[in-house]
């Protein structure tokens, strides 16, 4: 086992109000999700991350936070939330909630009271301007739905800065006060027994903004603060970076120049989605070899978070122009299964065209690649999106567990979203306890899949690199050194089958054998003719090292 948990985590991305209704009032809530726990534990999985918890108008899926100090009351209780950590612990599964502190709710008292008078104590937490900022109409992150960065706020006479939605004032990372509250803030989670955070909006939180100025400086010192406060509170808690920025960047997220991991643990590979994609996309596997050659290595104790789904939409911005239009034609045909020009609004089952194969081509390689996987709720059993609700809702549809009405979600007539009904993908066709019954589920294969993962250690806590030979364009070789051993993992993105000579690694192997794969192939001995179906994957022991 690494010493540093995170490194082979399992961690499941839920938002608790979609999840499971315990009390039959259509909102999804902790004890439900208590409820669910074994069923997680099952899956494998080891950490959760779950979407804001805290009170909101929810105007932004709940990062519009006005009390960072309890829970929403839809949810439950504080002791309710205190109960999941505890039942979770006993489960051995650890708990990250999500810290949002690069703005607030504009309902936030913070905020009225900062907007009441030029004399509040608040006044400093947010970044103002007296006269229009000309950047007022640069930055935006939501382009179509939001129209400014800079808005006018007639009661506090002056201009505030949004970098998201305009309900969302930024908070004054500058002024020492807002500082000390966000430490406050997570030595009241970590007291509680979270694990950790995934850390909203980073690049964002660290920009030093000001009034006319186009390209602010970074205040990278504040992550080393913000980790040693964490580290002394709590030595194994984690943070995890959302961080969409350039490859030549990112490592000063995770370690200053010493070289060392001084600042965030696990960074999301937002690059290396982008890739993934593009190569299923294109049946190629050269962007992902890109991926792995290009992005620079991260300081020691510094690891990928690697994902195909989270819960806004797949953001293609990484890719140029003629590639998003590549993966556009293939995945996001319709307008509407896009957004903000930049990202596909679906789930990956629809999107792949339901096809099993190409399914766990694709789960098959974000679990083997680089990095501590991350998995977004009801992907385990391939459920589909809902292209009728607006934006980022398409994919925050309940979790369907029966085929009851409702999905076994809720009995409320009235879900906080609709349950996906219709279609190859509604709850009758698509559910848990379905798949529960049928060995040769995907839901069953997650759980073979992942129980594999945790016996191959290489994965999370090794280097991962792709090996260099001459291979047919489909197909991605790539291996995971460590301590332990080494695996090797064979991929073909294309729908032909071939015929792989890794001959080259023989001298390298000890009694390898294939541990997981689309189906038994013959004996890998010699590693010279390996087989490989089309969309067919192999995960290969190549040899172990001895113990202690
Ligand atoms: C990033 C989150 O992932 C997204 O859902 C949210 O809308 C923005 N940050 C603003 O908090």
């Amino acid at each position: 086992m690494s010493e540093r948990w995170y490194e082979q985590a399992v961690v499941y991305c839920l938002e608790a109000e979609s999840f499971q209704d315990s009390d039959g009032d259509g909102i999804g809530d902790f004890r439900g999700l208590i409820g669910r726990l074994d069923y997680l534990a099952r899956l494998g999985v080891t950490c959760l991350w779950l979407n804001p918890i805290h009170p909101s108008p929810r105007r932004d899926g709940g990062y519009d936070i006005t009390d960072f100090y309890t829970v929403d009351p839809r949810l439950g209780s504080l002791g309710d939330f205190a109960e999941l950590l505890h039942q979770a612990g006993n489960r051995g599964i650890k708990v990250l909630i999500d810290l949002v502190v690069n703005h607030t709710s504009d309902e936030h008292p913070w905020f009225v009271s900062a907007c009441s008078s030029a004399d509040s104590p608040y006044r400093d937490w947010y970044v103002w301007s007296d006269k229009e900022p000309s950047d007022r109409y640069q930055g935006m992150v939501f382009p179509g739905e939001q129209r400014e960065t800079w808005s006018y706020h007639r009661k506090a006479h002056a201009w505030y800065y949004h970098r998201f939605y305009d309900f969302q004032p930024d908070l004054n990372m500058a002024n020492p006060a807002v500082r000390a509250e966000v430490k406050k803030i997570m030595g009241f989670w970590l007291q509680l027994g979270v694990a950790g955070f995934r850390m909203d909006a980073v690049p964002f939180i660290i920009e030093l903004t000001e009034p006319d100025v186009t390209d602010p400086k970074h205040d990278f010192e504040l992550l080393t603060e913000l980790r040693q406060h964490v580290s002394w509170r709590a030595g194994d808690a984690v943070l995890l970076a959302e961080a969409n920025v350039a490859p030549d960047e990112l490592v000063h997220y995770v370690g200053d120049r010493g070289g060392s991991t001084n600042r965030i643990h696990m960074m999301f590979d937002f690059l290396l989605n982008d890739r993934l994609v593009l190569a299923l996309a294109r049946s190629n596997a050269e962007p992902i070899v890109e991926a792995l050659r290009s992005t620079p290595s991260l300081p020691a104790g510094g690891q990928w978070a690697t994902f195909l789904r989270n819960h806004d939409e797949i953001d293609l911005s990484r890719l140029t122009a003629d590639q998003r239009a590549e993966v556009f034609t293939q995945f996001g045909p319709d307008e509407n299964m896009r957004l903000y020009d930049r990202g596909i609004r679906r789930r990956l089952a629809p999107m792949l065209g339901g096809d099993r194969r190409r399914l766990e081509l694709a789960y098959s390689l974000q679990f083997t690649l680089r990095g501590t996987p991350v998995l977004r709720y009801g992907e385990e059993i391939g459920m589909g999106d809902d292209l009728t609700l607006p934006g980022r809702e398409a994919i925050r549809t309940p979790m369907q567990w029966s085929d009851q009405v409702g999905g076994g979600f809720t009995t409320s007539a009235e879900p906080v979203r609709p349950v996906v009904a219709k279609g190859r993908y509604g709850y009758r066709s698509v559910n848990v306890t379905d798949q529960r019954h049928d060995p040769g589920s995907l839901l069953a294969w997650f759980e073979r899949m992942i129980r594999t993962l945790r016996e191959s250690p290489e994965v999370g806590a090794g280097r991962c690199s792709p090996v260099d030979l001459e291979l047919p364009a489909s197909v991605l070789v790539h291996r995971a050194d460590g301590p332990t051993g080494t695996m090797l993992f064979l991929h073909n993105l294309g729908t032909e089958p071939v015929l792989l000579d890794l001959g080259r690694l023989a001298a390298e192997a000890d009694h390898p054998n294939q541990v997981f794969g689309n189906q038994e192939y013959a004996d890998v001995d010699g590693l010279a003719k390996l087989e490989l179906d089309g969309y067919g994957y192999r995960w290969i022991r190549l040899h172990r090292n001895p113990v202690g």
